[in-house]
């Protein structure tokens, strides 16, 4: 069977993650996939840095936006990160020539996620984010798919491993926020600015993204109300232990009201959490998603929200879809039948 090619632009934690599960799993995806994945030219800012994998065999582009004018490429994935610039020109150049994209890009979705859905529709491209949230759980297709039938009410839960990281190993060792930061960093978890990661907004970013996908409304990334965990110390840490609680960074998207009084609050804050409740229990670089349905009741993803590993395993399963044939629409409405939302109570922004 004809293979599909892919044009991989970033070769970071995630990029090269990418290059070694489909090595190191290539049979067994092309056999899942009915043919082969192979990457066809790869590009990154410096050519010779050492990134700890063999690159030699593959095909090496000076400019990043070639890529998507290539004939012999299929899909472009962009694993270079940043809302806006060259990943945001990169991602429209694709689809406009009508290329598969792919991303783990959950600053860019939440920005101008719609823009680039709608530009996927007309040219009849698949566009799909699966690595965007959470890291390894299959949580977009999760809400997009396994929850179709069901109207949600809340979907919450921890979404930022690199927060989660630091609260609950300073909860664990005692240890400082700026020494586990570091240590999140060295790991590969943190974004390139952390302050993303502890300010509360990358959260944001995936929580706009959730709340699109689970309840059909126009991505608001403006609309989060996010605090970050910053001013989190070990003190309040251990203050909240003698009560019976962790803190977690959690962000909430709630659904409430009906038809046109239909009302959408999101936001990323710190929470204390009782030790009974499931994301107490989170520890780690872990996400936890809870999505709360009329059908299937309260349902709890949990798993690894960030790494090289996780981060590949979704990243090369919206490959194996496309593969398929089989990538849906990346938001569950067309834009046209968005809900449209309106302000949960005077002060908040919401949802559009
Ligand atoms: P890294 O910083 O490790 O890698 C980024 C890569 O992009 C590097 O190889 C860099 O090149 C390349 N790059 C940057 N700017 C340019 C440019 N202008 N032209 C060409 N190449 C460029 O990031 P990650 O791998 O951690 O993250 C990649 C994406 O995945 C981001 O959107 C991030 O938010 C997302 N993500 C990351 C996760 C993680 O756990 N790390 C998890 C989920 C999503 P060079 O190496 O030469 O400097
Ligand atoms: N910096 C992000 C995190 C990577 O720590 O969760 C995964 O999206």
């Amino acid at each position: 069977a004809e293979p599909l090619r892919i044009a991989l632009a970033g070769l970071g934690t995630v990029g090269t993650g990418v290059i070694r599960l489909i090595d190191t799993n290539r049979e067994m995806i092309a056999a899942r996939a009915g043919r082969p994945i192979e990457v066809v030219a790869i590009t990154a800012r410096d050519r010779g840095k050492d990134r700890g994998i063999d690159l030699s065999s593959y095909v090496w582009v000076d400019d990043m936006h070639a890529m998507a004018k290539r004939a012999d490429v299929d899909v472009v994935l962009e694993l270079v990160g940043g809302s806006d610039g060259p990943a945001l020109t990169l991602a429209r150049e694709a689809l406009e020539a009508g290329k598969g994209f792919v991303t783990a890009n959950k600053a860019m979705v939440a920005h101008h996620g719609l823009e680039l859905a709608e530009l996927a529709a007309i040219r009849n491209a698949p566009f799909a984010f699966e690595a965007a949230v959470a890291g390894g759980i299959p949580v977009v297709k999760s809400l997009r798919e396994g929850t179709a039938a069901n109207a949600l009410t809340r979907i919450y839960g921890i979404l930022n491993g690199t927060s989660n990281y630091i609260l609950s190993e300073m909860e664990r060792t005692g240890a400082d926020f700026d020494e586990m930061l570091q240590a999140a960093q060295d790991q590969g978890f943190a974004e390139a600015d952390p302050a993303f990661d502890i300010g509360g907004i990358d959260a944001a970013h995936k929580l706009a993204i959730l709340a699109a996908i689970g309840f059909g409304t126009r991505i608001d990334f403006d609309a989060v109300r996010t605090e970050g965990i910053t001013k989190v110390s070990a003190s309040d840490i251990a203050q909240a232990d003698a009560l019976g609680y962790v803190v977690r960074l959690v962000g909430i998207a709630s659904l409430f009201g009906e038809g046109d009084d239909r009302r959408l609050l999101q936001r990323v804050r710190p929470c204390l959490v009782p030790f009974r409740h499931p994301l107490a229990a989170v520890t780690g670089p872990t996400n936890a998603v809870v999505a709360e349905g009329d059908f299937s009741g309260r349902l709890l993803f949990q798993g690894a929200g960030a790494g090289d590993k996780p981060t590949a395993s979704a990243v090369v399963a919206d490959l194996i879809d496309i593969a398929r044939g089989q990538s849906g629409a990346p938001f569950s409405v067309p834009s046209g039948a968005l809900v449209q939302c309106v302000p949960a109570d005077p002060g908040d922004r919401v949802g559009r």
